[in-house]
């Protein structure tokens, strides 16, 4: 699987083919020149959505959000596949499942747009968790023994979302064998250290690699 970082919490992640994008805030170029298979969007902020309607308008690739959100994207004629926390979709390169985050969500014009969830996605038995925008929940060691994910996208950033200390205690819960770090030192509120988290990852001693990843950057697993 490759995993490719356009900054904040935008990904795309590949494998077999198939490639789906994340919160599509910022794309590399990399990301740019794909057309993804389905764009997951966590919530309804703009740092979140990004350019999902666009994307998913020029290529036909579905979003994939909760029902509320869902529904505000199809209301300017996206193709949409909903869902709720707790839930999976089906899709052609494997499984997308609808888990709890712990923030809001609103949509640009203001509306409400649901309860905000992380995804865990499952292409061809690699999964990935990523985890939205979120506080810490100790149901996340839900997460790990009902998802196992082997990836761990996580946020650090703090003030709108966990900082790092409640970042490495996130990874104890979830037991990832690869975690990156994403939503902080986009803009000066949400400066973090990814160096510091790491040393506090490492300090678990429970086998994860912390993978920093610039914008751009990409991760092979
Ligand atoms: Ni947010
Ligand atoms: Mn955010």
């Amino acid at each position: 699987m490759k995993i490719y970082y356009g900054g904040h919490s935008s990904f795309m992640i590949e494998k077999d083919g198939y490639s789906v994008l994340i919160d599509p805030f910022i794309l590399s170029s990399d990301m740019e020149s794909i057309k993804p298979d389905a764009i997951c969007v966590t919530h309804g902020h703009g740092d979140h959505t990004g350019m999902a309607e666009d994307i998913s308008k020029k290529h036909g690739a579905p979003i994939i959000a909760v029902f509320e959100l869902a529904n505000l994207f199809s209301r300017s004629g996206c193709k949409t596949i909903d869902g709720h926390i707790g839930g999976s979709v089906s899709l052609p390169f494997g499984r997308v499942s609808f888990v709890p985050a712990l923030h809001g969500s609103s949509f640009h014009t203001g509306e409400n747009a649901g309860n905000p969830c992380g995804f865990i996605i499952d292409i061809g038995g690699t999964k990935v968790y990523h985890a939205g925008d979120t506080g810490l929940f100790s149901d996340m060691s839900l997460i790990r023994e009902l998802y196992n994910p082997d990836i761990f996208l996580c946020p650090i950033g703090d003030k709108y979302t966990m900082g790092v200390r409640a970042a490495v205690k996130a990874v104890d819960f979830v037991r990832p064998k690869a975690v990156i770090p994403m939503h902080y030192n986009t803009f000066p509120a949400i400066n973090a250290s990814p160096e510091e988290f790491k040393a506090g990852v490492d300090a678990l001693n429970i086998g994860a690699e912390t993978v920093i990843l610039s914008p751009g950057g990409m991760f092979e697993y």
